[in-house]
C-alpha cells in the first residue's frame, strides 16, 4: 500500500501515524519472509569521498551475498540513485522510493522492488530523495528514522547494506546511525586517506550522540591495478597503518565493472567469471567469516593520527 504519493505536506502527526504503522505492519509483510529466524547486519558503505566505489561496492556485495545464500537487502541512501540504476530498476515506473518511506508516504515493506535472485531485494532511490533533508528537518528522530525502519528487518535479512551518499548530510547521517557497522571503500590514488580522515571525524561525532556501537566492518581498496606503482604503493602504506582492519580482498580496476552499471546489471549477474565479480564473491566470503567471528574493529582503532598522507610520506620517499 502506498500513501498520499502526492501529498508533500506531510503533518508531524501524520508522519507518526504512518512511521509507527510501518514498524507495527511489517510483520506482517511477506517480502523476504521464510520463517527462518536471522540476526541481520547493517553495514553502510561509508566514505566522505565522491567515486571511490561505494555504489560498485553496494550492488555487487549484496548480489554476492545474495549467491551465497545470505538474505540481502540492498538500501539506495543516495538521491544519484547510482544503486537503483545499477540494479536494472526502472526509477521511472516505481510508485515509493526510501524518500516516500521515510517522509513517511508509504509502507517500507511495500516499496522494497524484488531482483532475479530470490535472496535479492532492493529499496530504491530516486532524485526526490534530496526534498528529503528539508522536510525531515522539523520531524522527531530525524537522524534515527532509517534505523528505526530497518532494525525491524534484520530478522527478515541476514544483511542489509545500505549505499550513502559522500556528503555528510541529514541522510548519510542516518545512514551512518542506521549500521552496525561501516564498510569503508579506499581508492588507491593520491589522496585515498582523506576520505577516511573526514569520515573518521564525522563518526566519532555520531557514535558519541546517535550510534555509540557501531564498528568497522574493514577498509577496501578499490580501482586497485597492479601494473601501477601508485596502486601498489598506496595499498601497502594502508595496510601497513590500518593493518587488519584492511580486507584481505582487493578489488580489482575492471572495465567489466565500469560497464555493468551502465547495462544495469551486477557484474555478478553478467558475467561471473571475470575478475572483477569474482573480487566481490572473495569480499562476500571475507566478510561473512569476519562477521560470523566478530572479529569487527572498533571504531577508536581507526586513528589517522600519524596517518599515511600519501604526499608527506609515500611521494617524501620519491616513490614516483
Ligand atoms: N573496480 C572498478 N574498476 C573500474 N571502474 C570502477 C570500479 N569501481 C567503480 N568504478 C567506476 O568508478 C566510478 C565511480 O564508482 P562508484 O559510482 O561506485 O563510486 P561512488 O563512491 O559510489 O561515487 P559517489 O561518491 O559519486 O556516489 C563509476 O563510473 C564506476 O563504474
Ligand atoms: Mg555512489
Amino acid at each position: 500500500m502506498v500513501i498520499d504519493l502526492d501529498e508533500h505536506n506531510v503533518s508531524p502527526g501524520h508522519f507518526m501515524k504512518i512511521f509507527e504503522k510501518t514498524l507495527q505492519t511489517r510483520e506482517k509483510s511477506g517480502i523476504g519472509t521464510t520463517g527462518v529466524l536471522r540476526m541481520g547486519q547493517i553495514i553502510c558503505i561509508a566514505s566522505l569521498k565522491g567515486g571511490v566505489g561505494k555504489t560498485t561496492t553496494a550492488v555487487n556485495l549484496s548480489t554476492a551475498l545474495a549467491i551465497a545464500e545470505k538474505k540481502s537487502l540492498l538500501v539506495d541512501c543516495d538521491p544519484q540513485g547510482h544503486a537503483t540504476s545499477a540494479m536494472g530498476i526502472n526509477k521511472a515506473k516505481l510508485t515509493a522510493t526510501i524518500y516516500h518511506v521515510i517522509t513517511g508516504r508509504a509502507l517500507l515493506e511495500t516499496s522494497i522492488i524484488k531482483s532475479d535472485l530470490e535472496s535479492l531485494n532492493t529499496l530504491p532511490a530516486r532524485i526526490e530523495l534530496m526534498r528529503a533533508e528539508a522536510e525531515l528537518m522539523s520531524k522527531p528522530y530525524k537522524e534515527k528514522i532509517l534505523h528505526k525502519l530497518l532494525c525491524g528487518l534484520k530478522e527478515t535479512y541476514d544483511y542489509i547494506i545500505i549505499d550513502s551518499s559522500p556528503s555528510l548530510s541529514l541522510l548519510t547521517v542516518n545512514a551512518i546511525s542506521a549500521a552496525d557497522s561501516l564498510l569503508i571503500p579506499l581508492q588507491c590514488e593520491f589522496y585515498a586517506l582523506e576520505g577516511v580522515e573526514h569520515l573518521l571525524k564525522a563518526v566519532q561525532f555520531l557514535k558519541k550522540y546517535y550510534n555509540p556501537k557501531v564498528k568497522i566492518s574493514g577498509l577496501l581498496l578499490t580501482m586497485f591495478d597492479s601494473a601501477e606503482n601508485i596502486s601498489r604503493l598506496i595499498g601497502n602504506e594502508v595496510r601497513n597503518h590500518f593493518k587488519q582492519m584492511v580486507f584481505n580482498t582487493v578489488i580489482p580496476r575492471s572495465i567489466h565493472l565500469r560497464e555493468a552499471a551502465v547495462y544495469g546489471r551486477p557484474l555478478l549477474l553478467k558475467d561471473i567469471s571475470s575478475a572483477g565479480a569474482q573480487s566481490y564473491l572473495k569480499l562476500a566470503k571475507e566478510l561473512i567469516d569476519k562477521h560470523s567471528g566478530q572479529h569487527l574493529d572498533d571504531t577508536a582503532k581507526l586513528n589517522t593520527s600519524g596517518r599515511v598522507d600519501p604526499e608527506k610520506h609515500v611521494f617524501s620517499k620519491g616513490a614516483v
